[in-house]
């Protein structure tokens, strides 16, 4: 079974999670599109009466192409549930996120949910974090000084990491939805996920970064031939 076809199933089993009246927030990547369109079927067939909230301009998109009813995170500050992919996740559903440059919004959305599922294929659960480039949102003004300022922590924590400024249409840096910059870093593995996530945070010009810990309370996870759930 293909990658994507794994993604679908996913995202189907994550819709019997949802249920009329709530309030949701709604990821960002391929992944979490298939859950965007089932919840769009639902919605039209009236099986579902639901309001969420994207965490893209993307899915911002997507969700009005489905018919799903969209609502702000400034209107309806406080979720039920949120829905969204991620690029890596380990046994204690420590993920990274970003891959899709979304991180921001999306940290934000789950942070303000009573509860964040994560959808994958099989591919994402890893022994150990880290074999994804972790993306970090920096604001463009000290962006050189910023990446400096990651290299220097990273490597204070016995880490080598390799910072890549992530590149967009016409060779010029990727902009992200609140029109920052992402740098990609290249670390290998993450021994420790919470350390790195601290010394990220405390380093001014960071807006974000993809270590979401301690915000996913459950997966959904669909291998080739089954889908099991991991957490609650
Ligand atoms: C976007 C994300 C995505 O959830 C992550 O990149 C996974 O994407 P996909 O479902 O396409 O594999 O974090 O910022």
């Amino acid at each position: 079974m293909s990658a994507d076809n794994q993604k679908r199933l996913a995202a189907e089993r994550a819709l019997t999670f949802v249920t009329s009246g709530m309030k949701l927030g709604l990821g960002t990547g391929s992944t979490a599109a298939h859950f965007v369109a089932g919840l769009g079927e639902r919605v039209r067939k009236g099986h579902l009466d639901v309001v969420g909230v994207p965490t893209s301009e993307a899915t911002h998109k997507l969700a009005v192409q489905h018919g799903v009813p969209l609502t702000t995170l400034d209107e309806t500050p406080e979720l039920d549930l949120t829905v969204d992919g991620a690029d890596e996740l380990d046994g204690s559903l420590r993920l990274v996120k970003g891959g899709g440059g979304a991180l921001l919004r999306e940290k934000i959305v789950a942070a303000a949910s009573a509860r964040m599922v994560v959808i994958a294929d099989a591919s994402k659960v890893v022994e150990r974090l880290g074999a994804f480039p972790l993306p970090i949102e920096v604001i463009p003004f000290g962006q050189r000084a910023t990446a400096i300022a990651i290299d220097k922590a990273a490597r204070k924590l016995g880490l080598d990491p390799v910072l890549h400024l992530r590149m967009g249409a016409a060779d010029a840096p990727f902009r992200t939805d609140s029109g920052n910059l992402i740098y990609d870093c290249d670390l290998s593995a993450i021994p420790d996920p919470e350390a790195l996530a601290d010394a990220l945070s405390g380093i001014p010009g960071v807006v974000e970064h993809g270590l979401f810990i301690g915000l996913c309370s459950a997966a959904v996870i669909a291998g080739a031939d089954e889908i099991r759930v991991m957490g609650k």
